[in-house]
């Protein structure tokens, strides 16, 4: 029988102190990538944050933006991240205490937010939502939260948006079906304005960016996940794999690889 566990490390029920070297590595490569940084951009200046406000991170990870948010609300304001994996939330106070960055963390799960109903302005929730076991759940929790007028920005990933180029189409599509398995909903991207809509949130506006890989060298942490995901339920042959691996290899050696993934984002407020 197929197990069909999420298998991302970012699962919290698959956290391991062994794994946060590796987990800081993907998120700092994510922290400089074009799109992340264009998309963020936009979420940002579409929740003008205002000095003095309380502002609450969700899955902060290494803090970066959490870090961002405490440098918008300045030295009157206050903003917590909340981080139930012990490995990334170390890494995300040092690197505060390193900044100067007012920012806090503790300990928290999205389900069942640690902080009374109504006492937030702002929030943001960025790719953790894949990642829940029950997704629709956090929304309605980050709605409790927030005060009338309050505001949240949510970005996610949708993994069916997966390109990978050249390879025959149909061992491309197995290998890629192993980004699918590994998220708890890999189709987080596509769902988040119906999410806040349902929570009785209201939506100011919506964004998108497609995440562009270096087309000169293949991303081989991320292709081989998606790799031993889709071998190990079955959906990719060995073969298929090592000969998909060559001609990756030789584009990107030619400077002709394409790898995107597109990620979305929805900023809404909770009406007064
Ligand atoms: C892909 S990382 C994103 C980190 C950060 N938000 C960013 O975009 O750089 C997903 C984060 O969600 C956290 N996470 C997983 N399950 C969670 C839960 N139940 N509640 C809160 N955070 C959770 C993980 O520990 C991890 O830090």
């Amino acid at each position: 029988m197929r197990d069909t566990r999420p298998t991302s490390e970012f699962h919290a029920p698959n956290i391991s102190v062994d794994s946060t070297a590796r987990l800081v590595g993907a998120l700092d490569a994510q922290d400089v990538n074009n799109g992340v940084h264009r998309l963020r951009s936009w979420a940002h200046s579409a929740l003008t944050v205002r000095p003095g406000e309380r502002a609450l991170d969700i899955g902060a990870g290494t803090g970066s933006q959490t870090r961002n948010l405490a440098a918008a609300v300045g030295p009157q304001g206050r903003v917590l991240g909340l981080e139930p994996n012990p490995g990334l939330r170390a890494v995300a106070e040092q690197r505060a205490a390193e900044a100067g960055s007012s920012a806090r963390f503790a300990d928290g799960d999205a389900l069942s937010l640690p902080l009374p109903d109504s006492t937030v302005d702002v929030v943001w929730c960025e790719r953790v939502l894949q990642h829940l076991a029950e997704p629709e759940k956090a929304v309605v929790e980050i709605a409790r939260v927030l005060r009338p007028g309050g505001r949240v920005a949510l970005l996610d990933t949708d993994w069916a948006t997966t390109i990978l180029h050249p390879g025959d189409p149909e061992t491309v599509a197995a290998l890629t079906s192993g980004a699918l398995s590994a998220a708890a909903d890999p189709y987080s991207g596509r769902k988040l304005v119906g999410r806040l809509t349902a929570a009785g949130l209201v939506i100011d506006d919506r964004g998108s960016q497609a995440l562009l890989q270096d087309h000169t060298s293949v991303a081989w942490p991320l292709i081989r996940m998606m790799a031993e995901s889709a071998i190990r339920r079955g959906l990719l042959g060995e073969a298929q794999r090592d000969g998909l691996y060559e001609e990756l290899a030789e584009a990107a050696r030619k400077g002709g690889l394409h790898m995107s993934v597109t990620m979305f984002g929805a900023v809404a407020h909770r009406p007064a």
